[in-house]
């Protein structure tokens, strides 16, 4: 038999029995494999291509002709069997017993809950704005303007420094505390304001009290005749609140830029808290028994000035919180850390 002859031969057998081995196919796999037993590198039509070579010139293209056709009617029938096992399947999906969204839940999902530093900081403005102070925000993302230079910090202040704050580029940089807010409010508003400003900070610190990411509440009131007694009565009063009334509290004079007088407050450390009340000293509080978690003061008049406030007319208080601390008073914490490393055996207390 010529060449020839065996190639027509194989194309007639192939022409015959295509169709029905594709019917024959009951899966989308096995129709693939199918259709890769003609189609295939190896399969049976790219087989009959390889031997063309050895057909004669004029008979080449007569064949040539049938195997192009052939292949077009392979591949139109295996398409058509693709669809049709397709629209079985999803027939069969549709008819199939339906799927009862009614029916009760074999196991619940454990429901999630409040982190402790949203917790904290929730009850923290609670507080506040019981004691008559709005909310307002401020961005994380913040010009040195703000967030330094009109707070009257010097240019060449420590906090000013690539190594204490997360600068970017143009001027801007990670806020390194929520003070800006207390920037963008006076310029944006005429005193009387009482405003907190709760929101995330950034430094460059890491121990068991300072985390590189932490979060604030600022809070100040501008008014005429506000004075120290306002501020003391505030920051009291918010202590009792949040701690209980017993807790102790002490005001240590300390330096801001942008206030005048400055103060720090601490509070009794939870974590080393004996239970007559005293204090043993622990590695939280450095031996001291006491936690600061606030910064404060009275607003300095170069800040005022900053913000086109008459500061012969218009005094304030203003006060710095750092949430996490709280809540380590308040959940008796021995590391910052613990906040943010995300294990769920720890959350799962809260
Ligand atoms: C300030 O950030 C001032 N802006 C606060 C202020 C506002 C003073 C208004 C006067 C008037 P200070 O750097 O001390 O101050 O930070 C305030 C509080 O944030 C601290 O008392 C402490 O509780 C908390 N804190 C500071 N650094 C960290 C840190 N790395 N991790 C966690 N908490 C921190």
């Amino acid at each position: 038999m010529s060449e020839e002859e065996q190639i027509l031969g194989a194309l007639e057998r192939l022409r015959g029995d295509f169709a029905a081995r594709f019917d024959a196919a009951a899966s989308e796999p096995s129709l693939r494999e199918e259709n890769a037993k003609i189609l295939g590198k190896k399969g049976e039509l790219t087989a009959i291509l390889k031997q063309m070579g050895k057909v004669p010139g004029d008979a080449r293209r007569t064949i040539g002709e049938k195997v192009n056709a052939l292949r077009a009617d392979v591949e139109r029938a295996f398409e058509a069997r693709l669809l049709a096992l397709a629209r079985a399947k999803r027939d069969e999906d549709l008819h199939a017993a339906p799927f009862d969204l009614t029916l009760p839940a074999r196991e619940l999902a454990p429901l999630g809950h409040k982190h402790p530093i949203s917790k904290t900081r929730e009850e923290l403005v609670d507080v506040f704005r019981s004691l008559g102070f709005a909310v307002h925000d401020g961005p994380e993302i913040e010009l040195e303007e703000n967030n330094f230079t009109k707070l009257g910090f010097p240019p060449d202040h420590p906090a000013t420094d690539m190594q204490d704050s997360f600068w970017t580029t143009g001027g801007f940089l990670l806020r390194t505390h929520t003070s800006n807010v207390q920037i963008r409010a006076m310029l944006g508003h005429e005193p009387p304001m009482a405003f907190i400003g709760p929101g995330t900070v950034y430094r460059r610190d890491d121990d068991v009290t300072h985390s590189p990411m932490f979060h604030q509440i600022e809070g100040f009131l501008v008014d005429e005749r506000i004075t120290l007694a306002h501020l003391k009565g505030v920051i009291s009063e918010f202590a009792v609140r949040l701690y209980g009334p017993g807790t102790p509290v002490r005001f240590r004079p300390s330096y801001f830029p942008f206030v005048e007088p400055g103060a720090e407050v601490d509070v009794g450390c939870a974590n080393c808290k004996r239970p007559d009340g005293t204090r043993a000293g622990c590695n939280v509080c450095k031996g001291t028994g006491w936690l600061e978690v606030l910064g404060c003061g009275m607003i300095h008049p170069v800040v005022f000035e900053a913000c086109g406030i008459d500061p012969e007319r218009y005094t304030g208080f203003a006060f710095g919180i750092g949430i996490d601390r709280v809540a380590m008073v308040k959940y008796d914490l021995p590391d910052i850390r613990l906040l943010f490393e995300n294990d769920p055996r720890f959350l799962a207390q809260f």
